[in-house]
């Protein structure tokens, strides 16, 4: 273990003089903007018009109206194949804590379905973890309340050529150890309704499967917050073996652990955190993947737009500090003036935000900080039911302010009023679904949650709190009708200062 660590060391030192040196020897270049170790490349980013990109209207979709209250008379676009519903049967699950089916009494069925795509030669195609069903415990009651403990569920996953994902290995649950929070007494009858939810699975840009999901909270007076699993297979044995390394994913043993740190750390804010935090959702600064960061910056909000950096990892906790927009940059309110008749408290984030490269995919695709974006579906959100979307990008450069927001669409076979919830979005490429295609050689190594223009676009959901399901577009039919978000003039930031 540890001269396997002192190898990587040295490669990364050599390595990185090997980069300052090339970077040196390259006048004039933008070196700095995208040759990020290490995963380099000698090509200058390929100059894209993003802008017009973002903001042009896909073809078909002139008609439909852009937002609620807008005047139009219209629908929403419908994007997507119809959905598909992802069967998986309570007596599939193994309980990882007995080793046994799931006992005892329970409710409910496996929802919420986050998914990691795996690089090529894996033994699945996907990764994914779910909300599985409640373990109801009559016997501890809590103020008056039978418990109810919230529980995941991981499993392997393929694809049908039609983009239609079944299970393709035993499903088990994951060890999160919960129990009731004093802090939830506020929450009334839910103060007995305690466990893992809503997983939102995506690449460390170290390259490990990394979880975020919702979880209690360590401190006694508060109710519940995020937790992050930096690797996955800590808890999920079988993904470590189904996992073939490659496209800037590691194997299991050579990411250095933090002696002392657990496997689950708490998502604080060093200020303002609230009694019951939910939906954060992970990212990584840059336009690819430096291979060596684990610790995520967040999208706290998107209404207004709010980034959490790490300042500080303890063996319980990731601390997080407010990203502060210079007035230049601060476009903090385009989501809420986009979606104007959404209060911005009913505006939340759904999926974690992903690199997107503007040109497609290939050889001829370099991607750099000025053509490649992060982005992010949406929710709006309204009692009890409805969960409509939309997709915002943001820089992939500190401060990461919101560049473009996009107008509602819906999903087909799936209505905004079912309680859809999305969690997360993968690229798939042709050659994804026709082993007979080969996949597209590409000039850097990117992680295989990378997007690029021409892709299909997998999202998965949950169906009413009860089934799994996902729908494949495109990343064209989602991006396009963008409002680019209005920057203050350098005037008025001089009066503004
Ligand atoms: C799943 O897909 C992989 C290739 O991605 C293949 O090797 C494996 O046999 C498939 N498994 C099942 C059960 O279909
Ligand atoms: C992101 O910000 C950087 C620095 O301000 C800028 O150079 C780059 O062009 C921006 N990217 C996009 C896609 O607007």
């Amino acid at each position: 273990m540890l001269y396997r660590g002192l190898t990587i060391l040295s490669v990364t030192f050599f390595l990185t003089i090997y980069l300052t040196l090339v970077r040196e020897a390259t006048p004039g270049s933008t070196a700095s903007s995208y040759l990020s170790f290490p995963y380099a490349s000698s090509s200058r980013p390929t100059p894209v018009d993003v802008f017009s990109v973002l903001s042009s209207t896909p073809p078909g979709h002139e008609e439909y109206s852009w937002t609620e209250g807008d005047g139009s008379a219209g629908d929403f676009v419908t994007v997507g194949s119809p959905a598909h519903f992802i069967p998986l049967e309570n007596e599939d699950i193994v309980d990882v804590k007995t080793g046994e089916k799931l006992v005892g009494p329970l409710s409910g069925s496996t929802f919420n379905l986050g998914l990691l795509k795996l690089p090529r030669g894996s033994k699945w195609g996907y990764v994914g973890v779910a909300r599985g069903p409640h373990r109801k415990r009559e016997l501890v009651m809590v103020n008056g309340n039978p418990s109810v403990e919230h529980v995941l569920v991981a499993f392997g996953l393929n694809i049908t050529s039609e983009g239609k994902l079944h299970v393709v290995s035993p499903a088990q649950t994951i060890d999160i150890p919960m129990a009731p929070k004093a802090g939830c007494l506020p929450t009334k009858h839910f103060v007995a309704t305690y466990g893992a939810e809503d997983p939102r699975l995506f690449w460390t840009d170290a390259g490990t499967p990394a979880l975020i999901m919702a979880r209690y909270s360590d401190a006694l007076d508060t109710c519940r917050s995020l937790g992050f699993m930096p690797d996955l297979r800590d808890k999920f044995g079988p993904l470590a073996d189904a996992l073939a390394p490659g496209e800037g994913v590691v194997d299991y043993q050579s990411i250095p652990k933090i002696p002392g740190a657990a496997n689950n750390l708490e998502l604080v804010r060093a200020q303002g955190q609230a009694n019951v935090e939910k939906n954060w959702v992970g990212f990584y600064p840059g336009a690819i993947a430096d291979g060596k960061t684990i610790h995520p910056h967040v999208q706290y909000n998107f209404a207004p737009s709010l980034t959490l950096e790490p300042v500080e990892v303890n063996s319980r906790r990731i601390l997080y500090q407010d990203v502060i927009l210079p007035p230049q940059l601060d476009t903090r309110k385009c989501v809420q003036d986009a979606h104007f008749s959404w209060e911005p408290r009913k505006i939340h984030q759904a999926s974690p935000l992903y690199r997107l490269t503007l040109c497609e995919r290939g050889m001829g695709c370099v991607a750099g900080e000025d053509n490649t974006v992060l982005f992010g579906m949406a929710h709006t959100q309204r009692s009890p039911t409805h969960y409509g979307k939309f997709i915002a990008t943001f820089n992939v450069s500190a401060p990461h302010n919101v560049i473009s927001v996009g107008p509602r669409f819906s999903m087909n076979g799936l209505s905004d009023d079912q309680i859809n919830y999305a969690l997360t979005m993968v690229p798939i490429e042709d050659g994804d679904l026709d082993p007979s295609i080969p996949q597209k050689r590409l000039p850097q190594t990117h992680l295989p949650s990378h997007f690029f223009l021409d892709d299909k676009l997998l999202i998965t959901l949950g169906h009413r709190d009860r089934a799994m399901t996902s729908v494949m577009t495109t990343v064209r039919d989602v991006l396009g009708r963008q409002k680019i978000c209005p920057r203050p003039t350098p005037q008025i930031v001089d009066e503004l200062q």
